[in-house]
């Protein structure tokens, strides 16, 4: 039993040498000290020993457990300051190398293009109004003028909701509650989203205009002339010249299209203008006496005029892309290069 016992020491001490994990040593320890282990079936014989022997063969078997009791808790200790070594090591932080920088985002093509009209009439001292995107008939049409019976009215062209609300399908109903919550004179502009059911190469279903209200006495269209001339140069640059085309809006009277020289050829004539050498970038006019009548305004009293433009078309004559409807596709490769 005592050449058993020596055995079973030699080899365990042999097997820990061999360990490298702390499962593999559990393992070990199950098949010597565990119930049905190796060392404890040896033990469990002691009892078949004579009175003599088993002192001797007793404290013999208990040297040997405690020598490798001993041998254990060494190897385990050893693995355990292994394992920690391996696991700064994985998790070491190297302090010299660069950091990641953060993404930075920035401002949406059109949105520069909007804020940049902001600042121009800003200065000019028109302050910043804006209304509700989901309005009624009342302010996107009646109150504007537009009989039930305009073509602008027409299922075609507008997003109609529940409850006689729509999407309104331009910023001028903001010159009506403006003109209902203040009383002259006003110098605004409302920059906002507007809604049409519309969807080309030029049109998306939404899209961003600024309106231009100014109501005061004496108002004249050559004072709408002034102002519209002095945006385009500031937003154009110096050499842009402009012209006024008669046109019809309800809500004005009269009414006028302004153009300016082509960007791209300079009013020479070019594909960008049609070769017609001018761009069309707004409608104006001067404020229709029944807007006033709408907003208990005195027409013989208070004169003024209005105008309004598409910020997607203005945003396009700068940055020159062949289909605004890529402004909304969210493609970051195309938004970065603005
Ligand atoms: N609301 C017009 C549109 O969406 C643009 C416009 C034209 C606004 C003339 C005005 C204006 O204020 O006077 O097409």
């Amino acid at each position: 039993m005592k050449a058993e016992l020596e055995a079973i020491q030699t080899e365990v001490l042999e097997q820990l040498k061999q360990i490298a994990s702390s499962d593999e040593l559990e393992t070990l320890r199950i098949t010597y000290f565990g119930r049905n282990g190796k060392l404890t079936d040896v033990m469990k014989g002691m009892g078949s020993l004579s009175k003599e022997e088993r002192p001797i063969v007793g404290k013999f078997a208990n040297d040997v457990r405690a020598t490798l009791t001993e041998a254990f808790e060494k190897t385990k200790t050893a693995l355990e300051s292994q394992q920690q070594e391996q696991q700064l090591k994985d998790e070491a932080i190297d302090i010299t190398l660069p950091g990641r920088k953060p993404a930075y985002g920035k401002a949406h093509p059109v949105i520069q293009t909007l804020e940049r009209i902001e600042t121009i009439f800003t200065r000019m001292g028109f302050q910043t109004v804006t209304g509700p995107e989901v309005e009624t008939e009342h302010y996107n049409f009646d109150a504007l003028n537009t009989p039930i019976d305009h073509p602008a009215r027409d299922l075609h062209d507008t997003f109609y909701l529940t409850d006689g609300q729509l999407l309104r399908t331009h910023t001028s109903p903001v010159q009506i509650r403006a003109m209902e919550s203040q009383k002259p004179p006003l110098r605004i502009i409302v920059p906002g989203k507007a809604y049409r059911v519309d969807y080309d190469v030029s049109h998306t279903p939404m899209f961003h205009q600024v309106e231009g209200l100014l109501v005061d006495k004496h108002v004249t269209f050559s004072e709408l002339k002034g102002v519209l001339v002095s945006f385009a140069r500031q937003m154009f640059g110096d050499q842009t010249q402009m012209r006024f085309r008669p046109h019809f809006f309800p809500f004005t009277e009269p009414s006028a299209e302004a153009d300016i020289s082509c960007t791209v050829c300079q009013g020479k004539g070019c594909r960008s203008c049609g070769h017609t050498g001018w761009i069309e970038i707004l409608g104006a006019g001067a404020v229709d006496p029944e807007v006033f009548k709408a907003v208990n305004y005195d027409p013989e009293k208070i004169t003024g005029f209005a105008f309004g433009m598409g910020v997607e078309r203005i945003a396009n004559l700068q940055f020159r892309i062949p289909d605004i409807r890529t402004f909304y596709e969210n493609d970051l490769r195309f938004l970065q290069q603005f």
